[in-house]
């Protein structure tokens, strides 16, 4: 839906330097068209998030009075109300520290700001330390969101399934790969894909991904391929053997994903990463780890900022974290 073609001036318009006509959109406006694009409300609850939310905030039932009645619900959508007006957006996987401090510092009363995960989550880092898993938001940075009146939209499940904008989408794009097919049931649609590519070598594919990523070093498991023309795509957590074997049985040469293995300092961290361990020795393919938040980040740089401009004019403002093997 494109703002400027259905919205009529009204109240609120204002003239730019320019001197053509801009108009701040309103909370409701950007919600409504995001809730609509994303088909938020056909998703009775995020399969993902609907339990890992309560989990992280099982110390506290302070969310519960934060969080909007809807996003309680669904847990997906708008989560933190503010004011009516927004001038500018911002653009993050997850809510981090680091990430919600510059949310906080940079913004003015009524920006907004959409994100993957409504929680934060730390996966480990293949070469360092193992992740806590998702973690609360820290309170006192919500109680400053709530008290500036900024707003927090979360979509989940549905930024990894929309046959448009998605976080695999956007990996397929940066690669310049071609959509074959999906895979792996997920909500109302699927959490993978299968794309062709131009022939590339594993050594090669690596170098791509890391400068699309921004990443220093990639997880990197299973075989070198000379010739990769398929690849399967899970972004985010495809720690699962079934995941890379679905891929495999389609064709795919790589499997590209968040966390080929589960850095995790848990119980089930460490059964799971047994087993992906054993798997890999034996796997035919190029296993490669980008690491879970920059996976999803990148829909975050890419496709939500030109979908947000086309449709609202308003400015976006990405925000990396500092270290994406966290
Ligand atoms: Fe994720």
């Amino acid at each position: 839906m494109n703002y400027f073609k259905h919205h009529r001036l009204t109240h609120g318009d204002k003239m730019d330097s320019n001197y053509s006509i801009c108009k701040i959109p309103t909370l409701s406006q950007v919600v409504g068209d995001l809730d609509t694009f994303f088909k938020v409300k056909e998703l009775e609850k995020d399969p993902a998030m609907s339990r890992f939310v309560p989990m992280a905030y099982k110390q506290t039932r302070q969310w519960k009075k934060i969080f909007e009645p809807d996003f309680l619900k669904r847990f997906n959508g708008l989560m933190i109300k503010g004011a009516d007006e927004i001038r500018t957006v911002f653009t993050a996987s997850f809510p981090h520290i680091e990430i919600l401090q510059k949310f906080i510092s940079q913004s003015r009363e009524g920006d907004f700001i959409f994100l993957h995960h409504p929680i934060p989550l730390e996966c480990g880092d293949p070469e360092g330390n193992l992740g806590r898993g998702f973690l609360p938001i820290d309170l006192l940075l919500l109680q400053k969101v709530v008290e500036k009146r900024l707003s927090i939209y979360s979509c989940h499940a549905p930024l990894d399934y929309n046959k448009k904008i998605s976080t695999n989408r956007a990996i397929v794009e940066a690669l310049k790969a071609r959509i074959e097919s999906e895979f792996l049931p997920y909500g109302n649609g699927y959490a993978g894909l299968i794309a062709t590519i131009n022939p590339i070598s594993t050594d090669d594919l690596i170098v791509n991904l890391k400068k699309i990523f921004g990443i220093p070093y990639i997880d990197f498991a299973g075989k070198n391929v000379d010739r990769i023309t398929k690849i399967g795509i899970v972004a985010g957590g495809g720690d699962e053997v079934v995941y890379s074997q679905t891929a495999k049985e389609r064709g795919a040469q790589a499997y590209i994903t968040g966390e080929i293995f589960s850095h995790y300092d848990s119980d089930w961290g460490k059964q799971n990463i047994a087993k992906l361990k054993k798997y890999a020795k034996t796997v035919d393919m190029s296993l490669i780890g980008v690491s879970h938040a920059a996976s999803e980040f990148l829909v975050m740089k890419t496709q939500i900022p030109k979908f947000l401009k086309e449709n609202f004019g308003l400015p976006i403002i990405p925000l990396a974290q500092k270290k994406w093997w966290v």
